[in-house]
């Protein structure tokens, strides 16, 4: 297929669902083949197949990004299928909704773990796959780049990931790999259903928040996606280190 992503090798994780799935399915249109890496083996062999059917190449990996040995897997797959490696969106992640008295230790710990460790161990493998430069999207969240109630796992990870982001992009602009981070506002994927349940509210009062905001409503995750292929193609060339805010003015 040709398109932005023409004839590029790409790894997104946690592409079973949501904005992962969304992204995955963009870049394959875009011409890009598809590492679909997600813990949950049915949801991604659901997107691979989704992919393949409209015309596009993919493959399934169930992986737990946060276990260093799946990470290598995921990595080592792109290779030996496709041959190369030149785009990684950092997706997979969790929420736990609690303050630091309700959060358990192992809370904390895979939460930490999930949406942190991945993304080090993910890069970690996959930059010496980069033979021929790349680009890491690692997603962020407005919760990392501000607090937010209930949530003190998540915010501190999100954070760590922002700011790994920028450690990352001066590490490897050398190497020609540009890293940055997308941060999206309330986008409606599974994800935001169960932060809703944790709370035990029902989603239209959840959902309704979004009306103070600037544009009045929750993003798509196909609107996330157009934000992480902007950053993957070679239409963000001198972008790197950077924290792109997708939230319908929610920060602002
Ligand atoms: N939805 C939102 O409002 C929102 C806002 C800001 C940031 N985000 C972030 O966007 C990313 C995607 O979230 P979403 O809303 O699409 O969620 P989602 O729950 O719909 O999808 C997340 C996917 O990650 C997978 N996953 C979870 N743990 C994994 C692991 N250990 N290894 C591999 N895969 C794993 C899940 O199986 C699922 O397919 C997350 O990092 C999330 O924190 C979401």
């Amino acid at each position: 297929m040709s398109g932005v992503l023409h004839d590029k090798v790409s790894i997104v994780t946690g592409s079973a669902s949501g904005i992962g799935r969304a992204t995955a399915l963009m870049f394959a249109r875009e011409g890009a083949a598809v590492v679909v890496a997600d813990i949950d083996a049915a949801g991604a062999e659901r997107t691979a197949k989704e992919i393949i059917a409209q015309g596009g190449r993919a493959i399934a990996v169930t992986a737990d990004v946060s276990a260093e040995a799946d990470c290598t897997a995921v990595v080592a797959a792109a290779v030996a299928e496709f041959g190369a490696l030149h785009v990684l969106f950092n997706n997979a992640g969790i929420i736990r909704r609690a303050d630091a008295i309700g959060t358990s230790v192992d809370e904390w710990d895979r939460v930490m773990a999930v949406n942190v460790r991945s993304v080090f161990l993910m890069c970690k493998h996959a930059i010496p796959a980069m033979t021929h430069g790349g680009s890491i999207v690692n997603t962020g969240s407005g919760w990392g780049l501000k607090g937010g109630g209930n949530a003190i796992s998540y915010c501190a990870s999100k954070a760590a990931v922002v700011n790994m982001t920028r450690a990352l992009a001066i590490d490897h602009a050398a190497a020609g790999i540009r890293v940055n981070s997308v941060n999206p506002g309330d986008t409606d994927t599974p994800m935001l259903r169960e932060e809703a349940r944790q709370l035990a509210e029902d989603w239209a009062a959840f959902e309704a928040d979004a009306a103070d905001r600037p544009m009045g409503r929750s993003g798509t995750p196909e609107e996330i996606a157009k934000a992480v292929l902007f950053l993957a193609s070679d239409a963000s060339s001198f972008v790197t280190g950077t924290a792109l805010i997708v939230d319908g003015g929610g920060l602002a």
